[in-house]
């Protein structure tokens, strides 16, 4: 039996009995060339990222034009568990650091993309606007979101899982990154006075 799992701005997720279908949907306010075009190259992207991440993302099962067949995530979304489980961030810090010395930025690191297997093991998903780059400036911004993210949704937490997730972040160039990450919420901020 077929369950809705989420439906976004760009797809909707469904449960199959042990695995999840993605499929990004058609949007009429689009010309259709366009709209055609950008969901295939999206889902090729994502599920080519997925590839990449194995063991931390899903695992890709089928892909066609506009849909990825991918395992189904037995867990929680980290989101609705982190402000119990802090330390979890330190995991998250961890696979993040890993994902980093791939060269993937994520690009949409929020902990609503995140999952905790029955394991205890972190799982990213949603790699929709990842992309490849060795760039310390790139993974800086990748780290500037999730605190971002960790400030609009764990604001009671947020100094206890930005310490930990540091404590877990230990890719190569770690200080180089988190020097540019200063530079890069400096910019932040002068954005938000002018
Ligand atoms: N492989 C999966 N296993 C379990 N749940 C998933 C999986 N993929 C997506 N989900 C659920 O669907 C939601 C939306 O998926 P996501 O890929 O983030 O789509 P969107 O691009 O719409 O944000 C997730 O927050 C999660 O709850
Ligand atoms: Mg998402």
């Amino acid at each position: 039996m077929d369950k809705e799992l989420a439906r976004g701005a760009e797809a909707v997720i469904i449960q199959k009995k042990d695995s999840v279908e993605k499929r990004r949907l058609a949007k009429s306010y689009r010309i259709k060339e366009i709209d055609d075009e950008l969901r295939i190259r999206r889902t090729r992207s994502e599920a080519k990222m997925l590839g990449k991440m194995q063991g931390v993302a899903p695992r890709v099962i089928s892909v066609s034009e506009d849909a990825i067949q991918m395992e189904l995530i037995d867990g929680n979304v980290i989101k609705h568990i982190l402000d119990d489980k802090i330390m979890i961030a330190e995991k998250i810090g961890y696979e993040t650091g890993r994902m980093h010395d791939l060269n993937i930025v994520h690009g949409d690191l929020t902990t609503s993309n995140m999952l905790l297997d029955k394991k205890n093991n972190v799982r990213f998903i949603d790699f929709g606007l990842s992309f490849v780059s060795d760039k310390v400036e790139d993974k800086a911004v990748d780290l500037h979101l999730f605190r971002e993210a960790v400030e609009s949704k764990h604001f009671r937490h947020e100094s206890e899982i930005w310490n930990a997730f540091q404590k877990g972040y230990a890719p190569k160039n770690r200080d180089q990154i988190l020097k540019r990450l200063e530079l890069v919420e400096m910019r932040g901020r002068n954005k938000q006075k002018y």
